[in-house]
């Protein structure tokens, strides 16, 4: 078999539309499948169902080179390579619903009468691969007409584009060196550098001269590899919050221990900015199902629990940071900057400052929110109640307030008009989740300014333990300050 004559991706989300989109822009023909019709219809006009950097661009440039379709027989029957990039949920033990998997599977089986790769995109559970070839036997696919080969995604969302044309390396799990090769060329453009040398071919970390490398390995590695990683993430984000919690309780400073530590270049800087903790649709779920995996294995693997544990505990460090500068939290009203699980998207799944505005709403704050792109989707969960608005901007959200919450990094919180949030706030007070200022330039603009994993700063010098010393039940809000 020479270069794949077409691709199929099923599952028009996050990870198969960028990977339909960034395959057209490798050159390759491109079927992309998706059992919701209307998603489908507002693909074929033009629209992007999802936010992301890159994406419209992308899909608008090749139009012509990708198929949307409803019809999985038809794709599957005109590619070589099927790339399975459905859903793949937690379910409620923990583990992964694996129900749109099996469902994308029975529905190619009948296309399978020559040679094609079948291949694991979502992020499944280990040994998933194995599934897949038992589920196309009871099919009665002859198994000289298939492969199955896992080759994960190490997409993020907001770059997820570049981060699949520039990617650190290309993991290719295959049970036969057949389906190796077939992926090796469904990725030639990158790993010959050839991509790179194309007009208009979107910048990134990576070159001709320096082209990403593609690593073969067994399928069930293919599959560790993708849970182990993300694991492996989230244990450093853990690891720094738990120390930010030391750093807190002798007065050390996080973001420099961050920074001496980044500094080994064993350990690497990245992944270690403390904060809310980690959220979104993949941490969560991939450490849990990596737990689920361990166990159903026999394996116990008790690190995984601590690295939630600690997640879970910043938020409600960050909740009693609120309640340690204003006190009672009844009636007080509150900006958050930030709804998003991090910066640069509009995905709020398992996003730490959803939690915290729940947590602040059933100690009856009243909030103001604002994010640049995620209050369409919070106010679907937290609609508008008489405790609950949301603002057009960061000053309207914070006209009034007892306090500025910021909840996600977003670039645009990281150049707020200090002095324009000073006036508009009722007290300066900003409560920073995501430690995105330093403690010297809050201060200058007349702020108290709360961080995780740094000594607390104001201009008055008052600490946190002078702000929690037992004022008068009448003190007000600026006595106490
Ligand atoms: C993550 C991985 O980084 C990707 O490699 C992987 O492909 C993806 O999951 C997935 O499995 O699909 P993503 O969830 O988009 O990507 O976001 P990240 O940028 O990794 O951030 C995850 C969370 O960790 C965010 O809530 C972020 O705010 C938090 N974080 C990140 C920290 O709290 N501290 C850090 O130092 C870094």
């Amino acid at each position: 078999m020479g270069t794949p004559s077409a691709l199929c991706v099923v599952g028009c989300g996050y990870v198969g539309l960028v990977a339909a989109a960034c395959f057209a822009e490798m050159g390759h023909r491109v079927f992309c499948v998706d059992n919701d019709q209307a998603r489908i219809d507002l693909l074929r006009s033009g629209g992007v169902p999802i936010f992301e950097r890159d994406l419209p661009e992308l899909l608008s440039r090749h139009r012509n080179s990708i198929n949307f379709t409803g019809d999985i027989e038809e794709a599957a029957e005109a590619s070589d390579v099927v790339f399975i990039a459905v859903g793949t949920p937690q379910d409620p033990t923990g583990g992964v619903d694996l129900s749109y998997v099996e469902t994308a599977i029975s529905g190619l089986s009948r296309t399978l009468t020559r040679y094609k790769v079948i291949v694991e995109k979502s992020t499944v559970p280990v040994r998933t691969s194995t599934r897949i070839r038992r589920l196309l036997e009871r099919h009665r696919v002859d198994p000289a007409c298939f492969d199955i080969a896992s080759n994960p995604e190490f997409l993020r969302e907001g770059s997820a584009v570049i981060d699949f044309l520039h990617p650190d390396r290309i993991i290719v799990g295959a049970e036969s060196q057949r389906a190796a090769e077939v992926l090796a060329r469904v990725y030639e453009p990158l790993t010959s550098g050839r991509y790179y040398e194309q007009p208009g071919a979107l910048r990134g970390p990576r070159s001709a001269a320096c082209a990403p490398p593609l690593l073969q390995t067994s399928p069930e590695s293919a599959e560790i590899i993708k849970h182990a990683s993300n694991s492996f993430l989230a244990l450093k984000i853990s690891f720094i919050n738990a120390v930010s919690t030391l750093a807190e309780a002798v007065g050390a400073d996080i973001e420099e221990i961050s920074k001496g530590m980044g500094m080994d270049s064993r350990i690497g800087p990245r992944f270690l900015r403390a904060g809310l903790g980690y959220g979104g649709s993949c941490f969560p779920k991939d450490v849990a199902a990596f737990q689920a995996d361990s166990a159903q294995s026999g394996v116990g693997f008790r690190l995984l629990d601590d690295i939630c544990n600690i997640n879970d505990y910043q938020k409600k460090v960050f909740v009693d940071k609120v309640a340690g500068a204003l006190w009672t939290l009844r009636g007080k009203r509150v900006a958050v900057l930030g709804l998003a699980y991090k910066g640069g998207t509009d995905d709020i799944r398992k996003s730490p400052s959803i939690e915290v505005v729940q947590r602040l709403l059933s100690e009856g704050a009243v909030i103001v929110a604002y994010d640049p792109a995620a209050m369409e989707k919070t106010q679907t969960v937290l609609p508008v109640s008489d405790n609950l608005s949301y603002a057009h901007n960061l000053y309207d959200a914070a006209s009034g307030a007892d306090a500025a919450l910021i909840l996600t990094d977003w670039e645009e919180f990281k150049s707020i008009d200090l002095d324009r949030l000073a006036q508009v706030l009722r007290y300066p007070i900003v409560i920073d989740g995501r430690n995105l200022y330093s403690a010297a330039t809050m201060v200058e603009h007349g702020f108290t300014y709360i961080s995780m994993g740094r000594p607390d700063a104001s201009p008055q010098h008052v600490r946190k333990s002078c702000l929690a010393a037992e004022p008068s039940p009448e003190a007000s809000l600026s006595e106490v300050l």
